[in-house]
């Protein structure tokens, strides 16, 4: 099977050497050919460069992007995508003047999410899950981390990671597990929060390690949630069963946890839209990415990552949807990468770094995804006919997309 564009406009983020992440100042280059061509075979990018040179490459497939813009598929590393139901309601209560934090105090939020997940059969749960995931590989998304944490027993959470193993095994789009069994104290704890902590670590960790289900240890690492010091035993017990961290914290407050995931080399740390200058300085030196979920600060009404302050710092910045019933009912990365730009005042350039490599960097796949470079996944968007790349943002919820490309295989 091969495939071969040919007149593309522009061949974004096409890059000879293979960088893992691209950093500071150097976000705002994103490096591409003006009327290009790109060979795909098998499911690899073998060749790339201007039309001039294309000389008389062949292919099964050719597909004529006059006009389009070629570029890699958008890797979305921070997801809660398997889930049951929705919490459309609570989003209602919302509008009508209550907090997220005051529908987590009377029993909602995550555990109206969990409750629903128990009800659900592990089929219905797929199924669930699925449809989300064909629809975001339409907008795009070709690598994609999914999270557990809608369990919080035991049961559960192995029936969530099982789900997330079933797609990865049925889907071509690549997939990351996280276990994230510590995203809220259950009922039966709530009084025990410690005992949960001991649940996770006791007990689901090693039936983890066991079933191989994850790659990444998350915990949400916030008042009302879990502690500096819950964050600190549940990282070192994930770590001694072979998982990365990858956490989530400063959502809401700020408090330590930025340092905390750098202590225990996270891969990522994820939400940060409460900043303190220290959170930065934990950053620099550090092999740790920072990622902004501007759709979960858009829906929820909260401040926005401060991604000048960070990329100004000389640090690195990825971009996700972060997908979940409650703070980010929305998979679409399009809408990531123009709400960066309007609300966060991220140049083009530098959402669509943050939206592809250094995603892919999050996801610790930048290696294979995240670039147009010979050797590497082809996992490929071809826009419809648009002036620019800058046209991606700017005309906001438009779908700018013609067709995806994962894996070396076209979308139908
Ligand atoms: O990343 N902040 C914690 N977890 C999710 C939201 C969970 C929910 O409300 O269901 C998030 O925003
Ligand atoms: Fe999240």
């Amino acid at each position: 099977m091969s495939i071969l564009i040919t007149n593309i406009k522009q061949l974004l983020q096409a890059r000879a050497t293979n960088v893992l992440k691209v950093t500071g100042s150097d976000m705002k280059k994103l490096p591409l050919i003006e009327n290009a061509y790109l060979l795909i075979e098998h499911d690899t990018i073998v060749e790339y460069g201007e039309m001039k040179d294309m000389g008389d490459t062949v292919a099964e497939t050719v597909i004529d992007a006059t006009g389009k813009i070629v570029m890699p598929a958008w890797c979305d590393s921070h997801t809660h995508l398997v889930y049951a139901g929705n919490r459309e309601q609570e989003f209602v209560d919302r509008i009508n003047g209550l907090s997220y934090e005051d529908i987590a105090n009377r029993g909602g939020g995550i555990l109206n999410s969990a409750e629903n997940l128990a009800k659900a059969t592990e089929d219905e749960l797929y199924d669930q899950a699925v449809s989300r995931l064909k629809a975001v590989m339409e907008m795009g998304t070709g690598a994609i981390e999914i999270k557990s944490g809608y369990g919080l027993t035991t049961e559960t959470e192995l029936k969530m990671l099982r789900v997330i193993k079933r797609i990865k095994q049925d889907f071509n789009v690549f997939v990351k597990a996280t276990f994230l069994g510590a995203h809220a104290v259950p009922k039966a704890f709530k009084d025990d929060k410690t005992a949960y902590v001991d649940e996770i670590i006791n007990t689901m960790l090693p039936k983890i390690e066991q079933e191989q289900l994850a790659h990444y240890i998350d915990v949400f690492c916030e008042k009302g949630y879990f502690s500096l010091d819950d964050t600190e035993r549940i990282l070192q017990a994930g770590v001694k069963h072979g998982l990365t961290p990858k956490i989530h914290v400063n959502q809401f407050n700020a408090f330590g946890g930025v340092a905390l995931g750098v202590k225990y080399n996270a891969l990522s740390v994820d939400h940060l839209e409460v900043m303190n200058p220290e959170d930065i300085a934990a950053l620099k030196g550090s092999n740790t990415m920072p990622v902004a979920l501007p759709s979960c600060s858009y829906f929820l009404s909260i401040p926005y990552t401060p991604a000048r302050a960070i990329i100004d710092a000389g640090l690195p910045l990825a971009l996700a949807t972060d997908y979940n019933p409650g703070s980010t009912p929305s998979g679409n990365m399009n809408f990531v990468v123009s709400t960066a730009c309007i609300k966060m005042k991220m140049t083009p350039e530098e959402a669509i770094n943050a939206a592809t490599i250094n995603g892919a960097y999050a996801m610790g796949i930048s290696n294979m995804y995240g670039s147009i470079t010979r050797g590497k996944k082809a996992n490929v968007i071809i826009t419809k006919t648009i002036p620019s790349y800058n046209y991606l943002p700017y005309a906001f919820g438009d779908n700018h997309i013609d067709k995806v490309i994962i894996n070396g295989s076209l979308l139908s």
